[in-house]
């Protein structure tokens, strides 16, 4: 599939330029008429019913967790639903057999979804170490090694930091967690859907992924994937109808994997969705996503950053689907809106939940940063609109 078509199956653009996917994606034609088609002729609930159209329902409900499953190249039992990516990282945090005196290695430019759960396990006995970044926000796999003894119960990192789009070494901090037998969380909220990823390559024991954001999926859904050597040292945080196989007045028998984490209605015309969002990445192929955002990845960061009074963080060479900046002189807010109400330019700007991070590269007292980021749909031209606007914007508010 051509840049084109996807453009017409997304309405929305044809009056914006759309430059938040970072935040969340707009939702292609056939992944919104595949949740029609739930909600108009199978509407049910699923694992439940015995009657055809419930059954249909839980069918198409486990087509999609087999469609993710195959796409990250792991087993279908191995997903777990979440209405996010922060529901994702909860579930390890509070379900992991974390005890007293262990410690969790996490980076300094996490996303606050990877970020406060771990923090927040301190009032349990739990150890932090915050690992800093470079000043390109970028993390050296040695100082993670550094920090490992024997207490490390857990090493988490974001693939690419939502508020500087630089990519992580996750692969070379894979290589390190397995040869010290660390478990090891991969936060792929801004990598999932922009570039392969198989599971099995990145060592992962848990990788968190947003179904609403890279894979162009609705809101409300995303995953844990949960390696099975290490599922069953997960504790359900969800208990009730759908997660237990025997009952008595006394105590209960939790259900297999995953069903004993999915407790309760689950979101099953989003589910059915991102399956369709699954199909229709495949139909464009991650090679071509890749090589396409990382073009206008590039040049995004050619051209802000030719203009006067600009300032972009993050190396060029080392990010990829965001490009975070401030024109100086120029409040983020007051950038973001103008950009909308001169060209309908959708950006994002602030500290993007992150402050630890934007606090890092020294744009906090800045108001944080202007944050565009993109997907397969965005084109050259729209890059261009950007960066015209932006010049516009230094020319006559910049220092
Ligand atoms: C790196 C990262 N982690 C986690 C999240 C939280 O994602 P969600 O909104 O799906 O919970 C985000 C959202 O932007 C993110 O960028």
């Amino acid at each position: 599939m051509e840049n084109a078509e996807i453009r017409a199956d997304i309405p929305l653009l044809e009056d914006i330029i759309y430059l938040d996917a970072a935040s969340t994606t707009p939702t292609p034609i056939p992944v919104v008429d595949a949740m029609c088609d739930y909600y108009y002729h199978f509407n049910a609930n699923i694992g439940r019913g015995a009657y055809r159209t419930a059954v249909k329902a839980t069918s198409e409900f486990e087509k999609s967790r087999s469609k993710i499953a195959k796409f990250i190249n792991c087993k279908a039992e191995e997903i777990i639903f979440t209405k996010n990516t922060t529901e994702a990282i909860n579930l390890v945090a509070n379900g992991f057999d974390f005890e007293r005196g262990d410690s969790v290695i996490v980076p300094n430019i996490e996303h606050h979804s990877n970020f406060v759960p771990w923090l927040n396990l301190k009032s349990k006995g739990i150890n932090v170490k915050v690992v800093k970044a470079d000043k390109y926000g970028v993390v050296d796999p040695y100082d993670i090694e550094k920090e490992i003894d024997e207490t490390t119960k857990l090493i988490t990192i974001t693939h690419i930091a939502n508020a500087i789009g630089s990519v992580q070494p996750v692969y070379e901090i894979g290589e390190i967690a397995e040869e010290k037998q660390v478990p090891y969380l991969i936060d792929a909220a801004q990598s999932a859907g922009h570039m392969k990823i198989d599971v099995k390559e990145t060592k992962a024991d848990f990788i968190t992924i947003p179904g609403h954001k890279g894979f162009l999926g609705p809101v409300g859904t995303g995953f844990l994937y949960a390696k099975e050597e290490i599922i069953g040292r997960l504790k359900p945080m969800n208990l009730g109808g759908g997660t237990v196989i025997d009952v008595t007045e006394e105590n209960f028998k939790l259900d297999t994997v995953p069903g004993r984490f999915e407790g309760g209605t689950q979101n099953i015309a989003g589910v059915i969705g991102l399956g369709k969002a699954i199909d229709y990445l495949g139909r464009i192929g991650m090679d071509k996503i890749e090589r396409h955002s990382r073009k206008l990845t590039s040049q995004m960061f050619s051209e802000i950053d030719a203009i006067e009074n600009s300032v972009i963080y993050g190396r060029p060479e080392n990010i990829y689907g965001i490009v975070a900046f401030n024109i100086n002189g120029v409040n983020t807010h007051d950038v973001a809106k103008i950009l909308d109400e001169q060209r309908r330019i959708c950006v994002r700007s602030g500290y993007h939940c992150a402050i630890p991070a934007i606090k890092h590269i020294g744009a906090y007292e800045l108001g944080g940063t202007v944050r565009a980021s993109l997907h397969y749909y965005n084109t050259k031209e729209e890059v261009q609109i950007l960066a015209e606007t932006l010049e516009e914007i230094s020319r006559l508010l910049g220092d």
